[in-house]
């Protein structure tokens, strides 16, 4: 299967891999796992007092399209408020790289991973 040209400028030069520091109460984890095909992502927030993410990084283990989907997203949510990260949808996530519809199911695991993240970011800041 062919790779978009996208999918493979994410693959082979993936944006924000890693991860902040542990104890930074800043920082909001979410990691969420495909069961279809045992894939994991873990993506990683950092929002200041205002409800805006300053920076993002992630880790997944995966396929081309859930390493890119999540290089993307961390490039998207920057500079958002967290309710503009969380209507990201997965559906613009497949078109802008061009997934196939086997590949769908990787940019939802981005999605489920945005979400993830900010449920913990609004139960702390309850
Ligand atoms: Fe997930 Fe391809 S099946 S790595
Ligand atoms: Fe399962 Fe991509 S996340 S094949």
């Amino acid at each position: 299967m062919a790779y978009s040209e996208k999918v493979i400028d994410h693959y082979e030069n993936p944006r924000n891999v890693g991860s902040f520091e542990k104890d930074d109460p800043s920082v909001v984890t979410g990691m969420v796992g495909a069961p279809a095909c045992g894939d994991v992502m873990k993506l990683q927030l950092k929002i200041d007092d205002a409800g805006i993410i300053e920076d993002a990084k992630f880790k997944t283990y995966g396929c081309g399209s859930a390493i890119a989907s999540s290089s993307l997203v961390t490039e998207w949510v920057k500079g958002k408020t967290v309710d503009e990260a969380a209507a990201i949808k997965n559906a613009d996530i497949a078109e802008e790289l061009a997934l196939p519809p086997v590949k769908i199911h990787c940019s939802i695991l981005a999605e489920d991973a945005i979400k993830a993240a900010i449920d913990e970011y609004k139960t702390k800041n309850k």
